[in-house]
């Protein structure tokens, strides 16, 4: 379906079916965790639309655009058993046709962490979200808290530009054994898999820590970087010990404090955080 007969679609939808109408964007290969976002829509919302667009200018030129995971048939089966009415699966060529030159970037939010590592990847992101915001025209819109920083450059992006939109987090999903769910995890060769388990058990070492009172951030940043470093398949990117909210790094933890990982196993990267609680 083309984006016009997809807008007269999501315009049918809202006249059609009862409000609030919510949204979950997804880029497919559907796991736990967005059947999370997709359940959480459900019960708080009249009607659910979701989105599978493996989008394009949120990977790098290095990054694996080509070999991310797809499996349309499957994803499609399992949304509408979840009870979604509309599941919006655009072409790139539609999203982004010849000539396409506006961009959507929230500033310093996306600086740090990912932005670090991932140049480029949340101007692709904000930009994606605000077209099938504009397309689906949804009440609300569900995102995982286990892309931290993503859901809180959204949330910047709807309250900057105000958009008519409520932005609501859902809880990370892990495996039984403390993985964050990931359409990336099925990339991890069985060796590796195991190693990952060390992050959640990093976090966890953090959240133990600062119950026990320390609130160095300096001294947490590196119990968690030692503790990883003794899985030998783990590369770290980043440990980040950061205000919950603007995600500066902190010296002292006398606020609100996200932790945040992101590690390489083999080709694989992954991404994992908590926020502190005493
Ligand atoms: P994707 O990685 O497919 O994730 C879609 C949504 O599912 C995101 O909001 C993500 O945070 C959430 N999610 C993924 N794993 C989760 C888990 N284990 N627990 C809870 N929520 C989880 O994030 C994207 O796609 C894209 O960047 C997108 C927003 C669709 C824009 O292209």
């Amino acid at each position: 379906m083309n984006i016009a007969d997809s807008r007269t679609r999501a315009i049918q939808l809202s006249q059609e079916f009862p409000h609030p109408l919510g949204l979950v964007p997804t880029m497919g290969y559907l796991h736990a965790g967005h059947l999370a976002l997709v359940k959480q829509a459900r019960e708080e919302c009249a009607t659910v639309a979701a989105s599978i667009f493996v989008n394009p200018t949120q990977f790098g030129p290095q990054e694996d655009y080509k070999s991310y995971p797809r499996d349309i048939e499957r994803d499609l089966n399992l949304l509408q058993q979840e009870g979604v009415s509309w599941v919006f699966t655009p072409h790139s060529d539609d999203i982004y046709p010849p000539g396409f030159d506006t961009w959507v970037n929230v500033q310093a939010l996306t600086q740090p962490l990912e932005g670090i590592h991932r140049p480029g990847h949340f101007l692709g992101v904000t930009t994606i979200v605000a077209k099938l915001f504009n397309i689906v025209r949804p009440d609300r819109a569900y995102f995982g808290e286990k892309d931290a920083q993503q859901l809180r450059v959204i949330s910047k992006m709807v309250k900057d530009l105000d958009m008519a939109i409520e932005i609501v987090p859902v809880p990370i999903v892990r495996e039984p054994d403390g993985l964050a769910m990931s359409s990336r995890n099925v990339n991890l060769n069985f060796e590796e898999r195991n190693a990952s388990t060390c992050l959640y058990k990093s976090l966890q070492l953090a959240q133990s820590l600062y119950v026990s009172g320390e609130r160095n951030a300096q001294e947490i940043r590196s119990r968690v970087q030692r503790f990883i470093l003794t899985e030998p398949l783990a590369l770290i990117e980043y440990v980040s010990i950061a205000d919950n909210e603007t995600l500066e790094e902190l010296d002292y933890i006398d606020r609100s404090a996200l932790i945040s990982l992101a590690v390489r196993f083999g080709d694989t990267r992954l991404i994992d955080n908590l926020t502190l609680k005493s």
